[in-house]
């Protein structure tokens, strides 16, 4: 089983347009409502992959129950704690002419300290009753959430001999970093602002991740690169591997969607094959949730199918590094 944990959900509200104009009445073409946040994302993709799938959280008010009600519509497992004040709303629109989105993101309500309590409690009794393999931690921290929550969700997973993967940025992924997770997955901007260094190639990518890796001493670092691919440290191996070709729509959740086949195909099998064909389907996903207005509504057809077309290069990093010097 995988257990996400989103601590600061939202109501998802996207609305297509075919030219958004500021200043005037917009009339969308199409509306979608949602069930959001990041951790929310990865248990829809689980779900459509046939994993085994928890999502946890904290919700409150009108605007909480809503998405509780949308993830039972769905079908998605879940336990949230009821916390006070209102689940916030984020609103995306989409502008179908030039492929631009625009979001607006409320923070959220402010998180109690009996709030926080309730959860890691939650957490804590989630992984004890169920058989866990990976407890996703994704997103941002509500307001008032101390920085090193994750650290303290990562330490409880520890305890049960469970592998922890943060998705997160500022300063909460790099207190959560500080924890050692299994898995780190920054996308470009978020490694970036780990580093301090400018990625703007493959190589620097990769530089980075072994960066992550040492310095945080994180078995397993995946950095994203959007339409670029990803590259993947573990075990002393390096993947690196490029996105298919796609019809681009919307890459909001991509990310995301990446992290669910990654964590639900590497629970399938061990050593660097099944990492490799992880890496591989975690590409399928992103790139099938990118063709796609929405957050994870890709079908496992469309993953499968765009997987078939990644390129998966893996050597050892002491290779790659012999390699890359040779290049210079
Ligand atoms: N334009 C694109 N074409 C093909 N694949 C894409 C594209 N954009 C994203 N992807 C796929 O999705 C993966 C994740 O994308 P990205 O690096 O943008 O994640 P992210 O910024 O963490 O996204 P989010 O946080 O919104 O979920 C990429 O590694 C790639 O496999
Ligand atoms: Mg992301």
């Amino acid at each position: 089983m995988i257990l996400t944990v989103t601590p600061n959900p939202c109501l998802d509200k996207t609305w297509q347009v075919d030219k958004l104009q500021i200043d005037k009445v917009n009339r969308p073409l199409l509306t979608h409502t949602l069930a959001g946040g990041k951790g929310v994302n990865v248990a829809r993709v689980l779900k459509t992959l046939g994993c085994n799938a928890v999502a946890a959280g904290i919700c409150g008010g009108a605007t909480g129950k809503m998405i509780l009600q949308a993830l039972s519509k769905e079908g998605i497992a879940h336990d949230f704690v009821r916390a006070q004040g209102e689940t916030r709303t984020c609103a995306a629109i989409v502008n179908t002419t030039d492929c631009t989105q625009t979001e607006i993101n409320e923070a959220g309500p402010v998180l109690t300290r009996s709030g926080a309590a309730k959860l890691f409690a939650l957490v804590d009794r989630l992984l004890t009753e169920n058989n866990c393999k990976w407890l996703a931690l994704c997103g941002s921290l509500p307001p008032g959430a101390p920085d090193e929550m994750y650290a303290l969700l990562t330490e409880i997973a520890k305890s049960h001999g469970v592998q922890t993967a943060l998705d997160s940025s500022g300063t909460a992924l790099i207190r959560g970093a500080e924890a050692s997770p299994f898995l780190l997955k920054p996308n470009r901007a978020e490694a970036e602002y780990l580093t301090g260094m400018a990625i703007g190639c493959r190589d620097d990518a990769v530089h980075a991740a072994q960066i992550v890796q040492e310095r945080y001493h994180i078995p397993a670092v995946v950095i994203t690169l959007g339409e670029e691919g990803a590259v993947f440290v573990w075990n002393n191996k390096l993947y690196v591997a490029s996105s298919p070709a796609i019809r681009f729509v919307s890459a909001v959740a991509s990310g995301d969607s990446f992290l669910a086949a990654l964590l639900c195909t590497w629970m399938l099998g061990e050593g660097d094959e099944s990492a490799c064909e992880a890496l591989r389907m975690a590409l399928g996903a992103g790139a099938a949730n990118a063709e796609l207005v929405g957050a994870g509504l890709c079908t496992r057809e469309a993953i499968v199918q765009k997987a078939r077309e990644v390129m998966v290069h893996c050597s050892t990093l002491q290779s790659y590094s012999a390699y890359s010097a040779q290049q210079l």
